[in-house]
């Protein structure tokens, strides 16, 4: 069953049934300003830090799930009656609605007893506001006396403090209107210098501020006591709760149509210039006036809305496909990308699922995230990188977490995750070959922002790679510390008291439990650095790192393997954990999926071992779930991974950020069927059919997808941020088509699946189009290529002399 249909074209989802399974939401602005917005106009705006600097407010886990947001009301005056164009919050029974989510905006329309009328909600590319752009039309007979009213709700600033601090918020609200803008400025009188707006372009007949007057006691947004009455009260907030209403009345003749626009936006002054009179306590408004002469003045909304759709003509270019399979073609060219600049820009911090208020920016993520976005803009990578190395304690070792506001690491979770290290050099990796930007290793950055600790970035790669080496266990396995990727397999937590925090109680030191999943994942990075270092010329370096990564490699032969699969980790009682011995848990996919994505086993054929075990074991119809069997107990010394029940989460869940690890282990196998069926498994697209089932967007993936053991099986949840979307892009684009970027050109190694006789992908590299055509000729993977008519030995493509702006490339796979 599905809620609506893809509009490839014009590169959106639209939603025809308004009453999805949970809300399907979007991300509107991709620089600094940013907001959440559902298919019913839910959500909330914020500049840079979902927590920090809250624009509009949210309350999470409602009933219905999905409620507060960017809200329009539409009354008919002459009959009393009123509606809300995107459903909720009124929802009344609509004659027609539509969703129209697309590339940075979402546009919900919907007709009621003949007025239709549709809002498209964007931020404009280098500007700090939202527009909404509301289009109303009168389809009846006869003339439509009607009053518009919008509404949002402040949120004073600090969300966390927002949702909690009522004794000390219930007084502090303070708003200011003048012609018609309405300004939000709680707190402006002290230490802030930000305030935000709310304006319309119409001349308005009434304005409200004070929620409880706009909405009157004992109602809610459905049902606000002035809407009902059709006439704004002009309350003035002070204290309780400010929100920001315009009253619009408009007369149409039948067919008429008229657009009004509103603009949300959030500005600071220099603290020299916060009031004007400087002597006042009244708010500098000079530069949201500044902005809003502009976008206040028809056309200007319609030219940033191209401009945007320009933008991403552009992103999105840069790695076009056209394969035999739709859903394949759909995400990589559309979909797969955009979640990708959704998860650099939010990490794990403000969706439907995630509150804002939780998380940072994750150290191992924010890493991960660039294998999908570096090619997208990579000076915001380049920054990216520098700013979390910057985080990196002198030890090589990381905070897990960091605010992106201030770029400081976060305490509150800690460090001593043992894996954390090594996703920068992935994550430098991916940039210098997307890039070539050799400069970057050059950089000087400080530890933990302590100035005068810089040491240049490549240092930091050292340091990170010397972490795991100082900290191996008994099996001379790197420790696990507080838990590896698996952020739910605490080894060394033993919590025995509801309420502690898994990843940051400790009560093992740690000397024992050891992870294979690090190791792997040091192979990776060591092979990485080691052609870094080849790179600047430090050969002795570059064979040192090499000779750890086979010292390790054969440590996990020796201490890592099983049998059948590799050994996920040894505990703290120096006991296997995912081994045939464990009576519960005997495999996971971690291991499994980055051994052999790192190349560990692949010329003895344990790697081809690990994937059959994989897919005899693990692998279900709705993707890989994560471990089996699942653990059906709480067991202390494993921690979090055993609190969830069977079949959810880190418990046996498809957890769908590593079943790309597996996609890339079978084509390093050269297994191009299998590789593309576990891709087809948990691409949200080729699951639309299900919607039912599934229940999350079809368009973006989903972090879980309830596995075999639970009632649920292939209901997804906390779909969009998710280091599924960069490692899916990761392993389409570059393993499975295998048009992937290396240090020194572009190679081409397909690991299709037999029935595809070709494909075509257009890919923009350091400057240089790439046209490249793929044709079967055999059943394998090898590949002759010729570059512009010429045949070449080997697979990478060379880079071509500069001033090249165009190269056709041509794969025979035989
Ligand atoms: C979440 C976290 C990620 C972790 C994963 C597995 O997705 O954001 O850091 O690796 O869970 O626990
Ligand atoms: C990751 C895991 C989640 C766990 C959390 C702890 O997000 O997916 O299960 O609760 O980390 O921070």
């Amino acid at each position: 069953m599905k809620y609506g249909y893809f509009d490839d074209k014009n590169r959106e989802y639209v939603i025809t049934q308004p009453d999805t399974p949970l809300p399907w939401i979007n991300y509107l602005g991709c620089q600094a300003y940013f907001g959440i917005i559902s298919n019913t106009a839910g959500g909330y705006s914020f500049y840079r830090d979902a927590r920090l600097r809250r624009i509009t407010r949210y309350r999470y886990n409602n009933a219905p799930f999905d409620f507060g947001g960017r809200y329009i009301y539409v009354r008919d005056d002459a009959a009393g009656d009123f509606w809300s164009p995107s459903w909720q919050p009124t929802r009344r029974k609509l004659e027609n609605y539509s969703c129209r989510h697309g590339m940075g905006y979402t546009t919900i329309g919907s007709q009621y007893n003949g007025v239709e009328a549709s809002t498209r909600y964007f931020v404009p590319l280098d500007e700090n506001l939202e527009i909404w752009q509301l289009t109303i039309t009168n389809h009846r007979r006869q003339a439509a006396e009607l009053s518009v009213f919008s509404a949002i709700e402040f949120c004073l600033w600090d969300a966390q403090d927002d949702s909690t601090n009522f004794q000390r918020n219930f007084s502090i609200g303070e708003v200011e209107v003048e012609n018609g803008v309405i300004y939000h400025k709680t707190e402006y009188r002290e230490r802030r210098d930000h305030y935000s707006f709310f304006a319309c372009s119409e001349k308005i007949s009434g304005f409200d501020t004070q929620r409880d007057t706009f909405l009157g006691p004992y109602r809610g947004w459905d049902d606000p006591a002035v809407v009902e009455s059709g006439q704004a009260c002009n309350s003035l907030a002070h204290g309780w709760a400010p929100i920001g209403s315009h009253h619009v009345r408009l007369s149409l003749e039948p067919g008429e149509s008229r657009q009004i626009v509103f603009v949300l936006g959030y500005q600071e002054n220099p603290r020299d210039q916060k009031f004007d009179p400087l002597d006042s306590q009244i708010l500098n408004k000079k530069k949201a006036k500044c902005v809003l002469s502009r976008y206040l003045v028809p056309g200007t909304a319609d030219a940033a809305f191209e401009k945007l759709g320009q933008y991403w003509d552009d992103l999105l270019g840069i790695c076009q496909v056209d394969t035999p399979d739709v859903h394949t073609n759909r995400m990589v060219n559309i979909w797969n990308a955009y979640q990708c600049m959704a998860t650099f820009n939010m990490s794990r911090s403000a969706s439907s699922y995630e509150s804002g208020i939780g998380r940072g920016l994750g150290f191992r993520d924010s890493n991960q995230d660039l294998l999908g976005f570096v090619h997208m803009v990579p000076e915001r990578a380049r920054e990216r990188i520098l700013d979390l190395a910057a985080t990196q304690l002198p030890t090589g070792g990381a905070y897990h977490q960091y605010q992106p506001l201030t770029k400081r690491g976060n305490n509150d979770v800690g460090s001593g995750f043992n894996d954390d290290p090594h996703w920068l050099i992935i994550g430098v990796a991916a940039y210098l070959k997307e890039t070539g930007d050799w400069s970057i290793l050059d950089e000087a950055v400080p530890y933990d922002n302590e100035p005068g600790t810089e040491t240049e970035l490549y240092e930091h790669l050292q340091r990170s790679f010397r972490y795991t080496l100082d900290r191996l266990g008994p099996h001379g396995l790197p420790l696990i510390g507080r838990a590896d990727w698996n952020d739910c397999l605490n080894l060394n937590c033993f919590s025995d008291s509801p309420g502690q925090s898994f990843q940051t109680t400790t009560n093992k030191d740690g000397k024992v439990a050891e992870s294979v999943f690090i190791a792997g994942l040091f192979v990776l990075a060591g092979r990485e650095l080691a052609e870094i270092a080849r790179h600047r010329c430090h050969k002795a370096e570059a064979r040192s790192y090499l000779a750890e990564v086979e010292k390790m490699e054969a440590t996990i032969r020796q201490h890592g393997w099983d049998g059948e699969w590799f050994i996920r980790a040894y505990d703290d009682f120096g006991r296997k954990v995912g081994s045939k011995e464990c009576v519960e848990g005997k495999i996971f996919i971690e291991t499994q999926g980055f051994c052999t994505l790192a190349g560990v086993g692949l010329e003895d054929g344990l790697a081809a071992r690990a994937l059959k075990s994989t897919r005899q074991l693990l692998a279900t119809k709705h993707g890989i779930v994560l471990q089996q069997p699942a653990y059906s107990k709480y067991y202390l010394e494993l921690g979090e991974i055993s609190s969830y029940p069977p079949g959810y989460k880190e418990n046996a869940g498809i957890f769908c950020h590593n079943n790309p690890w597996v996609m890339i282990g079978e084509a390093r196998v050269g297994n191009g069927d299998s590789a593309h069926d576990y891709y087809s498994r948990i691409n949200p697209s080729a699951r639309e059919e299900m919607s039912n089932v599934h229940r999350c967007e079809p368009y973006v993936y989903a972090q879980m997808i309830a596995g075999r053991d639970a009632p649920t099986h292939g209901e997804a949840k906390n779909s969009w941020l998710t280091g599924t979307a960069a490692w899916n892009y990761y392993a389409i684009t570059q393993w499975i088509l295998g048009v992937r970027t290396d240090y020194d050109g572009l190679l081409i190694a397909p690991v299709v699946p037999k029935g595809w006789k070709g494909f075509k992908v257009t890919r923009k590299f350091r400057g240089v189009t790439y046209d490249i055509v793929v044709e079967r000729s055999g059943d394998g993977n090898a590949v002759s290529l010729e570059v512009d008519g010429q045949s070449i030995a080997g697979n990478l493509v060379p880079l071509p002399p500069s001033g090249t702006t165009n190269v056709a490339v041509k794969a025979i796979v035989a």
